[in-house]
């Protein structure tokens, strides 16, 4: 049963059902496959003429509350859970593109997902087109009549620019095809893709959702007939959540409202700081009146988020001295924890690409990327101040 419609009572409230034990809190159902009453209940439950847990790898008490919740907050119809972000990602395309298939899809994507497109979904003839998410005009001209499905990120990753939501909703119905967002950076809690028109909404569950940097997992949820064709397909191939970090991340939804709230508090405060320094070249957060799409940001996400990016003064040099600085934030390439990461893509995540393809993506050789954590925001935007002096 919904319990409310209020994203935190829903995020603590829905719960799988309580045991004989009468646990408050869900337990760990760390089983492998469940048992049958009769041979009747058995293929019954297999003929799917029952709603009954199988085998762990479909679906369990623990996956199914953490996508319960996940569902209920970006308002959607379904949705399955995952490994990774990535094993959401790629069995996404994988349930729904055929051979031959065409994708559009922004540019400015994360690394693993444009590896897919460029490396991987080429041997199954599936093609993609790259948009540059500044001519968001220019996304009509590359359609096909084989395209299928239109992608994106927004906020997009290492840069933090804004696409808009709505247009690419009104892209996609105009031309039929389905809208797949990757909503990793905002959360359910900032923004919802699907009010825009986004027919399924993939998070990786490792950043902010996870909130602690302790475990991997992704999902997927959406219209329940596609996310039907992606269960199939996940159930039959096995990228499937294990229930040890379903349990967890349910748990870690519980707070993530407040979580996320002090992140973002937390982030503006030191991109204002970074404003007022000299050699800070740009700042680029979603909720800052100088970000270029500031006003789709504020029309489709409830803050900023907790990602900043911003250039220091001086190139690739800069860029790695100010990292080697830092006394209390870390150097790590996970974002969304509890403790601040700084990152500097040219130099690392994006060296491969030349300088010509990291400009395309809005990666300038002195950008560097913070993921803001929940530290006292004074002792982050000092340990920032002491890096850049
Ligand atoms: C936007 C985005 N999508 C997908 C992923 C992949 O998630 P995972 O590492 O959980 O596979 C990441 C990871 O950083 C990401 O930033």
């Amino acid at each position: 049963m919904k319990p409310s419609d209020k994203f935190e009572t829903l995020a603590i409230r829905t719960q799988t059902e309580r045991s004989q034990f009468g646990e408050h809190s869900t337990p760990l159902y760390l089983t492998s496959s469940f048992v049958f009453d009769d041979a009747e209940d058995m293929r019954a439950s297999f003929a799917e003429e029952k709603e009954k847990n199988l085998y762990s790898r479909f679906s369990n008490p623990n996956t199914t509350e953490f996508v319960d919740k996940i569902t209920q907050m970006e308002g959607a119809e379904s949705g399955y859970a995952f490994a990774t972000g990535m094993a959401a990602v790629f069995s996404t395309f994988g349930a729904l593109l055929n051979a031959g298939d065409h994708i559009v899809s922004a540019r400015s994507v994360f690394g693993s997902t444009h590896s897919l497109f460029t490396k991987y979904f080429p041997k199954w003839n599936i093609t993609t087109s790259y948009f540059d998410i500044k001519k968001v005009d220019q996304i009509e001209a590359l359609i096909q009549p084989n395209t299928k499905i239109l992608y994106a990120e927004s906020p997009t990753n290492p840069a933090v620019d804004i696409l808009d939501l709505e247009l690419l909703g009104q892209i996609a119905k105009k031309h039929n095809l389905l809208l797949v967002i990757d909503n990793c950076f905002a959360t359910p809690y900032l923004q919802n893709p699907i009010k825009f028109g986004a027919d399924l909404v993939i998070h990786s569950a490792t950043k902010l959702i996870d909130g602690q940097g302790r475990v991997l997992g992704g999902v997927v949820v959406g219209k329940a007939e596609l996310v039907k064709e992606i269960y199939l397909f996940s159930r039959n191939t096995g990228p499937s959540m294990s229930p040890f970090n379903a349990w967890v991340l349910s748990k870690s939804l519980e707070t993530l409202a407040v979580r996320v709230d002090r992140h973002c508090e937390n982030a503006l405060k030191v991109a204002i700081f970074l404003e007022t320094q000299s050699n800070v070249t740009f700042v680029k957060y979603p909720f800052l009146k100088s970000h270029p799409q500031y006003e789709v940001a504020k029309k489709q996400m409830k803050l900023g988020g907790n990602v900043i990016a911003f250039e220091v003064k001086g190139g690739i040099d800069k860029g790695r001295e100010f990292l080697n600085k830092l006394k209390l934030c870390s150097l790590s390439a996970n974002l969304g924890d509890t403790r601040t990461i700084a990152t500097h893509p040219a130099s690392t995540t994006h060296s491969k690409l030349s300088e010509a393809e990291r400009l395309e993506v809005g990666i300038t050789d002195g950008l560097v990327r913070i993921s803001v954590g929940l530290e006292n925001v004074e002792d982050i935007i000092e340990d920032v101040r002491q890096g850049l002096n």
